[in-house]
């Protein structure tokens, strides 16, 4: 049986336990730094409370007791977290983005490489049957060579919110540039899916919504304080988490555990978090300094165009997808893409409701791959190892010197 080691049992490091338990691996330590989060973790999955450690250094003392580790930490942990766990010889399942710094990114690398060890990397959407079913059409040629490739990402309004807004992944000393943390999976995709390396970048951005200036007049720091727009403003708490419309709900639901720091809170329990939590907080008073917008544009290989456009104001979250080529064209949004080939029949593919707002079916089935992997030593082609992760990591660091230099950069060799 594959034994799994876990640093992280937030949102991701949960879900991954969970997965990964479903499809036979036993999860022999963990690691949380929050007590509530390890305990309940440790109970629900199996783990014996000695091999469930509050603090790192205990956990990485351990030595190498498992035959891989998932590092699920915040974004700018990952490097040392990575660092010890390929030091100690395990193969690693490492969420994304590896590291906002392009030196820690690259000694990863080197250091996987150089100890002949598996760092897959989560970009997750290469799983998913959206983009499975896309780059397989793509690879046998029913769209002719590719010409132009288009992505946009709709973050949306109240994920930024929740995420770029109040939460983790809104100030960039703390994590990492937006265009980073959100979209390294579409930077990658578009890698992944035409097989071109980025030659040149060049990046514009914009952040002009959530700020100080915007509150609406007498706004309390917290909405659930009496805010006078409370009936209108559209990322009031009660509208985004306690009364959650159709297109928000799903997302929204799964945020209780992380908010309330348990799983199982009571609506009654959240609202009173929500009072004082930092996700409670008015949507123009926070310490947030992230892009809102952003829009990547790529020369590929064979001088292909590429873009991305990055946006938080959307009304759902959803990508888009824009694929042309010398016979054909992949035109798809949310969970459908439909093919036209031009000489011949077009068709549309659809996709579960799953499919259409996140990456579910990706996140299992990269557990599925990577499990696999561990078994057999067989790379499948769509795994990320961290030297095909430099890609999607290098053209955001580009992006951002771009966006703030307002030239075309040009991209490194590696
Ligand atoms: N692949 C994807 O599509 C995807 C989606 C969302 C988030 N992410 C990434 O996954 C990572 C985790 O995100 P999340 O949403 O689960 O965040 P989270 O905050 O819910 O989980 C992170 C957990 O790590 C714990 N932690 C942090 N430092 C620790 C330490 N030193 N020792 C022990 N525990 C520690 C925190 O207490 C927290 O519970 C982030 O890097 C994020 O950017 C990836």
């Amino acid at each position: 049986m594959t034994t799994i080691a876990i640093i992280g049992l937030g949102s991701r490091g949960y879900m991954y336990a969970r997965h990964l338990k479903a499809q036979g691996a036993k999860i022999v330590s963990i690691c949380e730094k929050k007590q509530t989060l390890l305990e309940t973790s440790a109970k629900t999955l199996g783990v014996d409370p000695s091999k469930a450690f509050l603090d790192e250094k205990d956990f990485f003392a351990q030595g190498k007791i498992a035959d891989a580790m998932v590092i699920a930490t915040q974004d700018r942990d990952h490097y040392g977290h990575a660092k010890q766990a390929l030091e100690l010889g395990y193969h690693i399942l490492c969420e994304k983005p590896v590291s906002p710094i392009k030196e820690q990114c690259e000694e990863l690398n080197e250091l996987a490489l150089s100890k002949n060890l598996y760092m897959v990397v989560c970009h997750v959407l290469r799983y998913t049957a959206f983009y499975d079913t896309i780059k397989k059409i793509i690879d046998c040629g029913l769209i002719g060579d590719i010409t132009c490739v288009n992505l946009v990402e709709n973050i949306g309004y109240y994920h930024f919110a929740h995420s770029y807004v109040r939460g983790n992944w809104r100030r960039e000393d703390e994590t990492g540039p937006s265009i980073l943390a959100k979209c390294c999976h579409d930077l990658d995709m578009i890698y992944y899916l035409t097989g071109k390396k980025a030659k040149t970048v060049y990046s514009a951005g914009y952040r002009k919504a959530f700020l100080p200036e915007n509150a609406p007049e007498g706004a309390p720091s917290h909405c659930l304080s009496g805010c006078p727009e409370e009936n209108t403003c559209p990322y009031h708490v009660d509208r985004i988490y306690l009364s959650p419309k159709k297109n928000s709900f799903p997302f929204m639901f799964v945020k209780r555990r992380l908010i309330c720091e348990k799983p199982g809170a009571t609506r009654k329990e959240f609202k009173e978090k929500l009072k004082t939590s930092p996700y409670g907080r008015c949507v123009y008073k926070c310490d947030n300094d992230v892009m809102e917008n952003q829009v990547v544009s790529l020369k590929l290989e064979g001088d292909i165009p590429a873009t991305l456009n990055m946006t938080c104001h959307s009304n759902r979250i959803y990508r888009h997808t824009r694929i042309s080529g010398t016979k054909g064209e992949i035109v798809g949004e949310g969970g459908k893409f439909r093919l036209n080939i031009f000489a011949g029949p077009k068709k549309t593919y659809k996709f579960s409701l799953l499919e259409a707002i996140g990456h579910a079916s990706g996140d299992k089935n990269i557990v599925k791959d990577f499990l696999e992997l561990l078994r057999t030593n067989e790379v499948a082609p769509r795994l990320s190892l961290m030297k095909d992760t430099m890609e999607s990591h290098l053209i955001a660091f580009a992006a951002e010197e771009s966006r703030k230099t307002n030239k075309i950069i040009e991209m490194p060799e590696y």
